[in-house]
């Protein structure tokens, strides 16, 4: 395959022409934070926390969807690229509950650990919260939206991996949610609680439950519509 040479932070490196600066920067061993990217999913440029400097493009770019040219110069950390993964960062935090405490995911939380590793203590940004209902009915999952981040990882994991295309997104801006078709809970539609969404969603929007008990009851029923997974797990990045 025809190769480029670009350079990232003072790095060069040679990479097929069809990566992109995300994958430039992995390939030069430099690490670039992401949200909405999963290396097993189609990348969608969503959140636009893997924002990077190209030299000669008018704005930051989101590296996981740019593509790579030859005698590219990319910087990954200067102060504007920070402040503006920061501004990213507080804007999700400031329509997210604060109660990492005594969440599912403490610990475990992609959104946690870059806020951390940006140095947020504090959110800058005060206005309305979105405040949804937890979708618990079913026997194996527990979808909490107002943790969503609008990644949309669950929605590429259930279509692309599973092909079953449970979920999608709802609504425009604001009141944009990721959920089944017509606002439903997972035990309406043809959900087989592979738990692929779940493996990959970064926050806890999605969460297995904790009894192991009803779950195998529910996928033993031969009355309930579960399918053979085919497809290999989705490792988390
Ligand atoms: Fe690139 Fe979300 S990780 S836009």
């Amino acid at each position: 395959m025809e190769k480029v040479t670009v350079t990232i932070d003072g790095r060069k490196v040679e990479v097929p022409k069809t990566a992109t600066v995300l994958e430039a920067a992995q390939a030069a061993g430099v690490k670039v934070p992401t949200l909405c990217y999963h290396p097993e999913l189609r990348p969608e440029g969503a959140c636009r926390v893997c924002m990077v400097e190209v030299k000669g493009a008018r704005s930051l770019v989101a590296s996981c969807v740019y593509p790579v040219n030859d005698g590219m110069v990319v910087n990954t950390n200067t102060a504007d690229v920070r402040e503006g993964r920061k501004t990213v960062v507080e804007l999700l935090l400031a329509n997210h509950p604060q109660d990492c405490f005594s969440c599912a995911r403490n610990l475990n939380c992609e959104l946690q650990s870059i806020a951390a590793d940006l140095g947020i203590r504090k959110i800058r940004f005060d206005g309305e919260q979105t405040n949804y209902p937890l979708d618990d009915k079913n026997p194996c999952l527990v979808r909490d939206q107002s943790k969503c981040i609008l990644c949309g990882r669950c929605i590429r994991a259930c279509s692309e991996r599973q092909g079953v295309h449970v979920y999608s997104f709802t609504n425009r801006g604001f009141n944009t949610t990721v959920s089944p078709a017509f606002g439903q809970g997972l035990d309406q539609v043809a959900c087989t609680y592979c738990g692929q969404c779940s493996a990959v969603c970064p926050t806890a929007a999605i969460v297995e439950k904790d009894d192991t008990a009803s779950v195998w009851k529910a996928i033993s029923d031969p009355t309930k519509h579960v399918v053979v997974q085919t497809a290999p797990a989705v490792r988390v990045a």
